[in-house]
């Protein structure tokens, strides 16, 4: 991955191809660099869902399904979908899983009860396109959480978070796994809208009134919404 911020079509080969590389330590990476928190982000989001037992939840770019087996132990169906062989391949999880763009999802209208989505809506090639994606497969009154990093609102927060994401993530992510796609995951952010440009595109998928929550004093952020 250049150090120049890819789009479109080599935006979308560059992050399958990156994800494909770290597949094999995704996880371990992930509790170190996080201190483990993102255990406690992804029970957040799935408990934010608030639906009844058994109904059919998509986990869209599912990675290695950590979102799958928390639905799963909530008593959700599970079904992940993602486009890295890689990270499918190192998935642990019973539910199953699609290797698919989660852009054009080979699924029916209004199929699913829910969609939970973690630190992927800086990875696609369009947010837009995405959200477009949520109200077309999301039943009405079904309910979405997508999860993403963010930057804290406190300023001292925010410069220890930047700090910690632009210099000390990178040598992490360099020593357990591979440093160019470690460097990457910082920059990425600047794929981000604000927070109030997501919701406004939330809204205009279908999702009015989704709500923002940031999570750890902000290091993350959580939509929750319900399709209109
Ligand atoms: C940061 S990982 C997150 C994985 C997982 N959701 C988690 O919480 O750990 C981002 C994932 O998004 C997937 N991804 C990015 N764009 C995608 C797309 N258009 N279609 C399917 N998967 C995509 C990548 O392959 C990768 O597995």
């Amino acid at each position: 991955m250049s150090s120049r911020l890819p789009r479109g079509e080599e935006k979308r080969r560059a992050v399958r191809r990156l994800f494909d590389t770290i597949s094999p330590r995704y996880d371990l990476v992930n509790r170190v660099m996080t201190f483990g928190m993102d255990v406690g982000w992804r029970r957040a989001a799935v408990a934010s869902l608030r639906l009844p037992g058994r109904s059919l939840v998509a986990d869209l770019a599912c990675g290695t399904g950590d979102l799958c087996r928390e639905l799963e132990r909530r008593g959700y169906r599970a079904v992940g979908f993602d486009f890295s062989h890689g990270m499918l391949v190192n998935a642990r999880t019973e539910a199953p899983l699609v290797e698919a763009d989660v852009l054009q999802l080979p699924l029916t209208d209004a199929a699913l009860d829910g969609v939970t989505c973690g630190f992927a809506l800086r990875n696609v090639v369009s947010l837009g396109g995405l959200f477009r994606e949520l109200g077309r497969v999301v039943r009405p009154g079904g309910r979405i959480a997508l999860l993403d990093a963010s930057e804290p609102e406190n300023p001292a927060l925010r410069a220890g978070h930047g700090l910690y994401f632009n210099r000390i993530v990178p040598v992490i992510g360099g020593t357990l796994s591979n440093k160019t796609a470690y460097s990457y995951l910082p920059k990425s952010m600047a794929y981000l809208p604000s927070a109030g440009e997501m919701l406004s595109m939330l809204t205009g998928a279908g999702f009015p009134g989704t709500e923002r929550r940031q999570l750890s004093g902000g290091l993350t952020q959580l939509f929750v919404g319900t399709r209109a």
